[in-house]
């Protein structure tokens, strides 16, 4: 799909909802409740649904992951979706399009946690999911002039939310299905084994080798699943979770940005380049153990003394500015020691081993192997000199996962065109204090993930993937501090629901297509997609 249509369906759909902005400004009590107050209502919800008081943590089926896995396919529900939970417990709701032979756009983020986790970490990202499907069935209800066929609806959001039959909503997606999957466990935390939900999705669980990996209780998920989850045939059940490829078109994630970014630059959204590659290397340091009260200075070979030089080269190595020997920014390179181990550990004691972790990311994969490379070397060199014998052992590589060129386009060009959702879902108080954030919308910039996501795991299977960044308070996650403003939250459910549109309904004609492709347009949304 060409940015020309996503213009002219948004143009259209101005034109519909008969703004009158600058005027007394009302917003439009559907697309609010829709877009607004049920995903910020939800979110909210979902983060009470926990096995800890006072903090939130829902772990692969624990009773709150149960819980939560049911309360997921009730919102999917009201929203027009068939749904059902898989043998991992992977929530599903989809709407078939209503013509035959049409592939589905996947939506997807998880409702694990980690322990003593944010109310925004994967659950932002079903939420919003949910919401932008909504929004998007409610706009097309409202370009098609049917809003009359919807059955009566609480009269406020206080009654309840607001609910759409399964047939009206799967008549309305004339170009393509939908399919919106919460993910079981992204996180890890009981298996210690990330992306699970996702990874039974794409079909690559059995791969790599995930039901035997076992929780603290020594159980292997492939036991768990029988005894928890009265699953028969673990191997068989899980081979059935596979999604067939070729129904889907693309796979679109919204998650928190989990960094500072997109704060720092005022903006609340912004589109995914790709989630960086990984490296994992330990590095072990042999010295001589000794006394420390007696042993002279240069008689020392100090484990841990050539460990901390090493660790600071590290840092200066991938720290270089690119005129001096280092990469381009644009690679985001990052290297990190985050764990060291001392042996003996006494303070009157020099060490005779240290060991020490180094975590090397990039976007480019050759940067990272480079780095891998440069870092071996400085072992060598440094080790050599101190008379210390040191080894390098190179643990977990992951490649670089490139988000799809056309998806990403497409995803920019929403978000700079969800303002005048934003500004139908809006009460004129939340226009003016949003003004920042609405105009930020015409500037999305592209970002690298450094953290894993489902995205990395459904594009295993599923290349034609994109993610849309949220603005986060801090950048902090994997927190209870962890926080996105109601009107960021509104904001990507617009943009996402701009995205589908475009992408599944679309009810124009070829008359008001014409006339809409008159219409003007807002220039800063070309310079949105220069950003680009
Ligand atoms: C370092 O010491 C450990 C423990 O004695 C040993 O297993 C390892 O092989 C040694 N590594 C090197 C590089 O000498
Ligand atoms: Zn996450």
């Amino acid at each position: 799909m060409a940015d020309w249509r996503l213009l002219i369906i948004i143009a259209a759909c101005w034109a519909a909802i008969r703004l009158a902005v600058g005027e007394t400004h009302e917003p439009d009590p559907f697309l609010r409740r829709t877009l607004h107050v049920e995903p910020n209502k939800h979110l909210q919800h979902l983060a009470t649904i926990s096995d800890t008081e006072g903090s939130l943590a829902r772990t692969f089926f624990s009773p709150a992951h149960r819980r939560a896995a049911e309360q997921i396919k009730s919102w999917m529900q009201d929203t027009g979706m068939e749904t059902w939970i898989d043998a991992v417990g992977n929530v599903h709701g989809r709407i078939k399009a209503s013509r035959d032979g049409t592939q589905a756009v996947l939506l997807g983020s998880h409702y694990d946690t980690v322990l003593d986790g944010g109310a925004y970490d994967g659950a932002l990202g079903i939420i919003v999911g949910l919401a932008a499907v909504k929004g998007m069935l409610l706009t097309e209800l409202v370009q098609r002039g049917w809003l009359d066929r919807l059955p009566p609806q609480p009269a406020n959001d206080m009654d309840g939310d607001i609910v759409i039959p399964p047939t009206l909503a799967s008549s309305l997606l004339t170009h393509g299905s939908v399919h919106l999957v919460a993910f079981t466990d992204e996180e890890g935390v009981r298996f210690q084994s990330t992306f699970l939900g996702s990874r039974a999705v794409a079909g690559t669980l059995l791969k790599y080798g995930m039901l035997s990996s076992r929780d603290r209780s020594g159980n292997s998920l492939e036991q768990v699943l029988q005894d928890e989850g009265g699953v028969t045939d673990p191997r068989v059940a899980v081979a059935s979770l596979a999604l067939d490829p070729t129904t889907i078109s693309e796979y679109v994630e919204v998650h928190i940005e989990q960094g500072p970014v997109l704060e720092s630059r005022g903006l609340p959204l912004g589109v995914v380049a790709g989630i960086a590659g990984q490296t994992r290397l330990w590095v072990q340091v042999n010295g001589t153990q000794g006394h420390a009260g007696t042993v002279p200075m240069r008689n020392r070979r100090d484990a841990l003394v050539a460990a901390a030089e090493l660790i600071t080269a590290v840092e200066a190595l991938c720290t270089l500015p690119e005129g001096e020997g280092g990469v381009p920014e644009e690679d985001n390179l990052v290297c990190t020691v985050g764990e060291v181990k001392v042996w003996p550990g006494a303070s009157n004691v020099i060490s005779g081993h240290t060991g020490f972790s180094v975590d090397i990311r990039s976007k480019t994969d050759s940067v990272r192997n480079d780095v891998v490379r440069q870092v071996l070397q400085t072992v060598d060199g440094t080790c050599h000199r101190r008379g210390v014998a040191c080894s390098v052992d190179r643990k977990h590589d992951a490649e670089a996962v490139l988000s799809d060129p056309d998806v990403l386009r497409n995803m920019g060009a929403a978000a700079s065109l969800a303002k005048p959702l934003l500004l139908a879902a809006f009460t004129q108080e939340e226009v003016q204090r949003s003004s920042g954030m609405l105009e930020g919308l015409q500037s999305v910039p592209v970002l690298v993930s450094g953290a894993g996501h489902d995205a990395m795991a459904i594009a295993e299977r599923i290349p034609k993937m994109g993610m849309m960044f949220v603005r986060c308070r801090g950048g902090v996650s994997h927190s209870p501090l962890e926080y996105v403003e109601p009107e960021d939250v509104t904001a990507s459910t617009a943009a996402l629901a701009v995205y589908l549109w475009g992408r599944l309904a679309g009810s124009l004609d070829a008359e008001s297509e014409a006339a809409a492709s008159e219409a003007p347009v807002d220039s800063g949304s070309s310079k949105a997609r220069d950003e680009l």
